[in-house]
C-alpha cells in the first residue's frame, strides 16, 4: 500500500465537510492533512512488518539531536517528506531527524514540522509509538523559505495532531476548534471518525513521569510527586496510580483518553538543557490538542504555547493534562 495511491477517502469527505469556528476548513490545509493522514496509513503497515521486512534497529547514524536514530525513524521522516512534497499548499516542512527546514516546490504557505516517529526506544520491543505534526503557516508568503519562517509560538498553529501506531492505529487531531479522533480500518484503509469533541477531565487520579530521574527533578516537581506518591496518607485527598509507556504519543492519547497528567520536566542531568522533549513538534502540538480538549500545557512557568522559540530543535520543560493538577504544578513552581 502506498500514500499516492489509497486516498483516504473517508477522511476526505470529513475535512470537505467540516466547519472550524464556522468556517470550511481551507482547500489546501485540507489537502496537506489528507497527505498527512495517506502517509501514516503506509507508516501503519510498515509498523506493523517490524522484523518481517527488517525494520528494526539502529541505522548507525546520529542526528542533530545526539541521538542514535533507528531505521524506523529515518523511513518514517522519508515517507514523510515524499507524502508531502507535492502538496502545493505546502511551503516547507521541519523534522526532528533533520538538522534545516526543506523548502518544497509548493506555492503555499503552509509549514509542515514534524516527529516522524516518537518512542523510537520502543520500536525493537513492540510497544506503541506515533507520528506527531504540527502546522503553522508562513507570516511572509513571498520570501523565500528560512528557518527562522518555523519560528513562531505554539499559538500560531493551525493544526496539529498525532497518529499512534498501537492495537489500534489512531489519530487525534485539532483544527482549533475542539480535537477529534480516527481509527484506521486495517481491511478499507480508511481512517474513521470515532470520537469528536474530546475532553480531558479536569481532575485525575493517574500521573505519568520516568520516576528513575526523581533525584534530579527541581523541588517544585518532586514535591508535587511525592504527594501523589502519599496520596490519602499525605496532603493529597486520593491515592494516586502511575503509569509511563517513554512514547510521549501513546502517554498524551491515555490523558486524552482518560484523563491524566503527563510529565517530562527540566532535570539536573543536563542542566544547561531546559528539559528532553523539543518545543516545535512534540510540546507545541500535544499542548495544542490538551488545551483544546480543555486541559492544560505547562513549563512550570508559562504556557507551553506562550513561549516564543529561538531554535528549531530547543527543548522544553513539559507538565501537560488535567486542569486541576497543572494548576496544582503551577502554585508549587510559583512557590504560592
Ligand atoms: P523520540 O523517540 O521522538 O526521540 O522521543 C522520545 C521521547 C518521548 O516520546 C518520550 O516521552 C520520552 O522520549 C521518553 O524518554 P525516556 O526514555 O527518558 O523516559
Ligand atoms: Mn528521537
Ligand atoms: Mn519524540
Ligand atoms: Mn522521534
Amino acid at each position: 500500500m502506498n500514500a499516492s495511491t489509497n486516498s483516504n477517502i473517508q477522511f476526505k469527505h470529513y475535512l470537505e465537510t467540516s466547519k472550524v469556528k464556522g468556517l470550511a476548513i481551507p482547500a489546501g490545509l485540507q489537502q496537506l492533512l489528507l497527505a498527512v493522514a495517506d502517509t501514516c496509513t503506509t507508516l501503519s503497515h510498515e509498523v506493523a512488518q517490524g522484523a518481517l521486512i527488517g525494520l528494526l534497529g539502529s541505522a548507525g547514524t546520529g542526528n542533530v539531536q545526539g541521538e542514535v536514530q533507528q531505521k524506523l525513524d529515518i523511513i518514517a521522516n522519508d515517507l514523510l517528506i515524499e507524502g508531502v512534497q507535492a502538496c502545493k499548499s505546502l511551503a516547507g516542512l521541519a523534522s526532528e531527524e533533520m538538522e534545516l527546514p526543506v523548502a518544497v516546490q509548493g506555492t503555499g504557505d503552509y509549514l509542515l514540522l514534524f516527529d516522524p516517529l516518537d518512542g523510537s526506544s520502543n520500536i525493537d520491543v513492540n510497544v506503541s509509538i506515533g507520528t506527531i505534526f504540527s502546522i503553522l503557516k508562513k507570516q511572509d508568503p513571498t520570501a523565500p523559505l528560512q528557518t527562522a519562517d518555523f519560528l513562531l509560538s505554539g499559538r500560531h498553529q493551525v493544526a496539529a495532531g498525532y497518529v499512534v501506531y498501537g492495537p489500534q492505529t489512531t489519530m487525534a487531531l485539532t483544527l482549533g476548534d475542539g480535537v477529534v479522533m480516527f481509527t484506521l480500518n486495517k481491511d478499507t484503509g480508511q481512517f474513521v471518525l470515532i470520537k469528536h469533541a474530546v475532553q480531558i477531565s479536569p481532575a485525575t487520579k493517574e500521573f505519568a513521569i520516568n520516576m528513575s530521574n526523581m533525584r534530579h527533578w527541581a523541588e517544585p516537581v518532586r514535591r508535587y510527586v511525592e504527594e501523589c506518591l502519599a496520596g490519602v496518607s499525605g496532603e493529597r485527598d486520593k491515592d494516586f496510580n502511575m503509569r509511563w509507556i517513554a512514547s510521549m504519543v501513546a502517554d498524551v492519547h491515555r490523558v486524552l483518553s482518560r484523563g491524566g497528567i503527563f510529565m517530562y520536566p527540566w532535570d539536573q542531568r543536563e542542566p544547561h538543557k531546559p528539559g528532553k522533549l523539543r518545543l516545535m513538534y512534540e510540546a507545541n502540538p500535544m499542548s495544542f490538542l490538551v488545551e483544546q480538549a480543555g486541559g492544560a500545557s505547562t513549563n512550570g512557568e508559562q504556557l507551553i504555547m506562550d513561549l516564543q522559540p529561538s531554535d528549531l530543535h530547543e527543548r522544553v520543560s513539559v507538565m501537560l493534562g488535567s486542569k486541576d493538577e497543572i494548576e496544582r504544578l503551577q502554585r508549587y513552581h510559583a512557590k504560592v
